[in-house]
């Protein structure tokens, strides 16, 4: 028998708090023109067809606020998600516990986009290019920025102790893709220490993700002023 083509999943952790937006909701149900930041993100990823299959990791008691999403975006954009009631406590365990749900169910070989419900401003663009250049790869990727800034490392009284060279610097962002096996162990091997995306526990299993290049509206909202500016963004184009 010939190897199955490897399908393409999207995973969305939107199990935070969102203590640094300070808000009474958690931020992944702020909204930006009477929609919820969750439900653009996953439209970002239901309008790319070659995904077969979205689900949404939240916390056991918003599975209410998570449903109304999906309701909208099956009304507007025909796609159904699933929503998983199964968030940790960090983000990788959010992750985590979302792949583990779904074993049986996506092949080790077929491939899982993650991506930040709190990223509402993701292009196809960008998300096609991710897919494209890693089709054919062994280790996967995610999109990133190279970084533009001079970075200067500070003191404990916030004066410079020196400039860091940003040279083969990135910024990470997501999606991040890996192979759905690859990535579970990965996770289930990090413990969920120091583990902030999905690239850092795969680096420490030896391979070596490709960073595909990312667009600076592709912000994480986790400042009341980043909530701002994907406001900016995203009514634009309303
Ligand atoms: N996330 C999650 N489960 C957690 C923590 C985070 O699913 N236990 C998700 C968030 O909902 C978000 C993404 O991971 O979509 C990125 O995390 P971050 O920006 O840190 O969001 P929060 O953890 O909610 O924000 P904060 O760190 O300010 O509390
Ligand atoms: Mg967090």
């Amino acid at each position: 028998m010939p190897p199955s083509v490897p399908r393409y999943f999207a995973l969305v952790p939107a199990a935070g708090a969102g203590s640094r937006m300070g808000a009474n909701t958690p931020k992944q149900y702020l909204e930006i023109a009477g929609r919820p930041l969750l439900y653009y993100a996953l439209r970002a990823l239901a309008r790319e067809t070659r995904i077969e299959r979205i689900f949404v990791v939240v916390a056991t008691g918003e599975v209410a606020f998570a449903q109304a999403c999906v309701e909208l975006l099956r009304g507007l954009e025909g796609r159904e998600v699933r929503v998983l009631p199964c968030g940790g406590d960090t983000r990788a365990a959010s992750v985590y516990n979302g792949l583990s749900a779904l074993a049986g169910e996506i092949a080790p070989d077929d491939w899982v986009l993650v991506h930040d419900a709190a990223r509402p401003c993701l292009t196809a663009g960008a998300l096609t290019r991710l897919i494209d250049r890693l089709a054919e790869d062994a280790a996967g990727g995610l999109l990133a920025i190279p970084l533009a800034d001079t970075l200067k490392r500070a003191d404990s009284e916030q004066r410079v102790a020196l400039t860091q060279p940003r040279a083969g610097l990135w910024q990470a962002q997501t999606p991040q893709m890996f192979r759905y096996a690859t990535l579970t162990e990965a996770l289930r091997r990090s413990g969920f220490e120091d583990v902030t995306d999905e690239a850092s526990a795969v680096e420490r299993m030896g391979l070596k993700p490709l960073l595909v290049a990312g667009e600076a509206r592709n912000l994480k909202v986790t400042y009341p002023e980043d909530l701002e500016l994907a406001r900016l963004i995203l009514e634009h184009e309303e």
